[in-house]
Formats: structure tokens, sequence, C-alpha cells
């Protein structure tokens, strides 16, 4: 029998006879020349003699950036019941990525009272934005339902766990794709991405749900190493290009690059005591990482800091000496570059009553 409901909604339930094969998306007639892609097809599973529907509910809260990026794939893979979850209101998700642009054809929702519970929550929210979103979490959220957390930062567990109610499962996530949020409903991502999660049942799940999609998920038995590792370049390159408000570029200044190593030293150190399996040389090799950076490749915290954005200093830098002296470890130079953030981060000064200097002023 063939496949007729092509048309988006939420209907997940349809007759499929064994050996029907279908496609994922359609493109969409006078758009295809534009690489546009709808992604409106429920995909079924037909398992010998009985009927069967696999269709999962993905609900990705937090539709930047990050949110953005992985919703377009979700839904443009075919097999999911995507939910966007959104803060500002978005009529569309429209998504150009390295193989095209994707309209993003999901349920989206911008009121958390509206949210039924799902099988998968994706969190894409910058991490100071995760208690705000636990209304969401509240409504989305049962004990089955696994909740990937996509941030950057080493402690998602930590963090997240305390904020949902069901006991939920907390999958963290490394995130390496290059992305940004350009106006509500429009992200751009800027190169292949992937994702990187622990080996488990959870893990291994996370990664069927993108089979067939554009981003890479690897699986890896060692995810604090990965999740250290990354935080080497967050915390160092990133910090230090934020407090001069620089593209990645800054980091090619010999007595900058001193000043990286010396803190990626710190947070190796820690990370070993957390252990990560760093090599004496990871600082080399990660502050490597960025020296083919051209002019205006910007590190997102520092993006943030031109916007006059709230800054993720809590979970990229803070953490560095939080663990630090868990571990009765000095991170002097972190502690610094953390202190000089916060300062600098306007919105985190207002709750204390201080008043913060109009941005054209003096
Ligand atoms: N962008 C990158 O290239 C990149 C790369 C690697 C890792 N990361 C990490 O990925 C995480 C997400 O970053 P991002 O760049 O995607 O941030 P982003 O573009 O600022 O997106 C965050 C989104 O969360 C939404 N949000 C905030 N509070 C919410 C709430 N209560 N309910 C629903 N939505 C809410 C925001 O909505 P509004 O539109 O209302 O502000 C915004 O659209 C961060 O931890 C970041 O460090 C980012």
């Amino acid at each position: 029998m063939p496949l007729r409901d092509l048309d988006c909604g939420p209907n997940p339930r349809r007759t499929l006879s064994a050996g029907d094969r279908p496609a994922h998306y359609r493109k969409l007639g006078d758009s295809q020349s534009r690489g546009r892609i709808c992604s409106c097809v429920w995909v079924g599973r037909v398992e010998a003699g009985r009927r069967v529907t696999t269709m999962v509910k993905i609900a990705v809260v937090g539709i930047g950036a990050i949110g953005g990026s992985v919703a377009a794939d979700l839904s443009d893979v075919g097999r999911h019941e995507v939910h966007l979850c959104a803060r500002t209101p978005i009529d569309e998700l429209e998504v150009t990525h390295p193989t095209g642009t994707s309209r993003v054809c999901a349920k989206i929702l911008c009121d958390p009272d509206e949210a039924t519970p799902v099988d998968w929550v994706l969190l894409a929210t910058k991490a100071h934005q995760s208690p705000g979103a636990a209304p969401w979490l509240r409504r989305l959220c049962t004990r089955k339902t696994v909740v990937a957390v996509l941030q950057n930062g080493v402690d998602h567990e930590e963090r997240i766990a305390p904020l949902l109610e069901s006991g939920s499962e907390v999958l963290p996530v490394v995130v390496r794709i290059p992305a940004e949020k350009l106006a509500p409903g429009k992200v751009v991502q800027r190169r292949p991405g992937s994702l990187v999660v622990a080996d488990s049942v959870a893990g291994r799940g996370f990664k069927s749900l993108f089979e067939g999609g554009r981003t890479a998920i690897s699986v890896v038995d060692d995810f604090v190493t990965q999740a250290w590792w990354k935080l080497l370049n967050n915390a160092a390159v990133g910090g230090i290009c934020t407090l001069v408000l620089r593209d990645l570029t800054a980091a090619r200044d010999p007595e900058v690059q001193a000043i990286i190593l010396a803190m990626m030293a710190e947070i190796a150190e820690v990370a070993r005591a957390e252990g990560a399996m760093l090599q004496d040389d990871a600082p080399e090799q990660a502050l490597e990482l960025v020296s083919d950076a051209t002019p205006g490749h910007w590190s997102s915290i520092t993006v943030d800091r031109r916007e006059g954005r709230r800054l993720e200093w809590e979970v990229r830098n803070a953490v560095v000496g939080v663990r630090g002296r868990r571990h009765g470890i000095a991170t002097p130079l972190n502690d610094l570059v953390t202190t000089l953030l916060r300062v600098s981060d306007a919105e985190s000064l207002e709750p204390r009553g201080i008043q913060v200097p109009d941005r054209e002023g003096a």
C-alpha cells in the first residue's frame, strides 16, 4: 500500500505493509532548485505480520543555534515526531546547513503548558538559561524520558538533574556544531557538526535518533576525557578572547599563547584529577586546534559579550576552580579570568544592584 500522509502534522498513526520503503522526505516542487527540504514525512516500520509505528517523540528545548541545527537534522531524518519548544515565539524554523536549507515542519510550542510527555528532550538553551526552562522539563518529562543536555561544560548532570522532578535520566552531550542564530527561527550551521555521548543504553539510543542524518554522533567509552578536552579551549581560548573582545586570531600572539597554555596546564591538572586521560601535551594540541582560525572566527561566548548577552562563564570557567578546590589543586589564572568574566557580564551584576553603564555611554 502506498504511503499517503505526506503532509505535516502530528499524526504518526497510519497503515504500512511489509516491504514499504518510504522516502524519508520529499522535496518541495518549486523550491527544490533552491535546495529546500520540507521534512514532513512520518515513517513507520513493519515487522512480519504486525503493524508497528516507531515514531519517537522528541522535544527540542531552546531553538537557537544548536537546538535549531539538531531539530532540522532530526526532522529531515523523517522518522520522528519533533516538537520545537521556543521562548521567543516563531512561526517556522529555517536552517541553512552545509548541504542546503531545511524548512522544518514540526510542532512549534511557545508555552510550556502546551507540552506533553515525550521520549527524548534535547535541552539546547545556554547553560545559565536551564533553570528558566524548568517549566518545559516538568511538562515534557516522565521517568522514562531521557534528557540529552547539549551544552558546554563538564557538569551537565550535576546542574540539570535537580531540575528534573520526574527523575528522568540525564545524558550529557559534547557539542561540536559551529552554528549561529541569525534571528528567531533562522539559524545557520556553518560546517558539518558532531556530537559526543557516553557509551550507554541512552548514548546508543541517542545515536540511533540521528541515523541517516547530517550530524555525526560519536559514542565513546571515556566521555570525561572528551568533555574536559573541549573545556581546555572553551575556558582558556574562549575566556581570553572574550576579555579582549577579539576573534580567535588573538590566540596567535605569542604572549597571549603563553597565558593560554598556562591556563590550560591548570585545567589539565584538574581534569586528570577528575579522571580525564589527557596527554602531557594536551594544552599544545588544544591550542593547535585554533591556530588556523581566520579573522571573523569568534568564540560563541565572545559573540555573546559583543552582543551584550549574558555569558556562560559559570560552566566554562568557574567550574575549573570549583572542581580544582575539590582536589586541593590551585587554579589562580583560571580564577582570575573567571572573576574578570563575571564582572564583565552585565546581567550577572544586575541582581546585586550594581548599576550597569549604558553601552553607548562612558
Ligand atoms: N553556537 C555554537 O556554535 C556552539 C558550539 C558548541 C557548543 N555550544 C553550546 O551549546 C549550547 C547552546 O548554545 P547556542 O549557541 O545554541 O545558544 P543560542 O543560540 O543563544 O540558543 C539558545 C536558545 O535557547 C532559548 N531559550 C532560553 N531560555 C529558554 C526557555 N526558558 N525556554 C525555551 N527556550 C529558551 C533562547 O531563546 P530566545 O530566542 O528567546 O533567546 C535561544 O533561542 C550552549 O551551552 C553553547 O555554549 C554552542
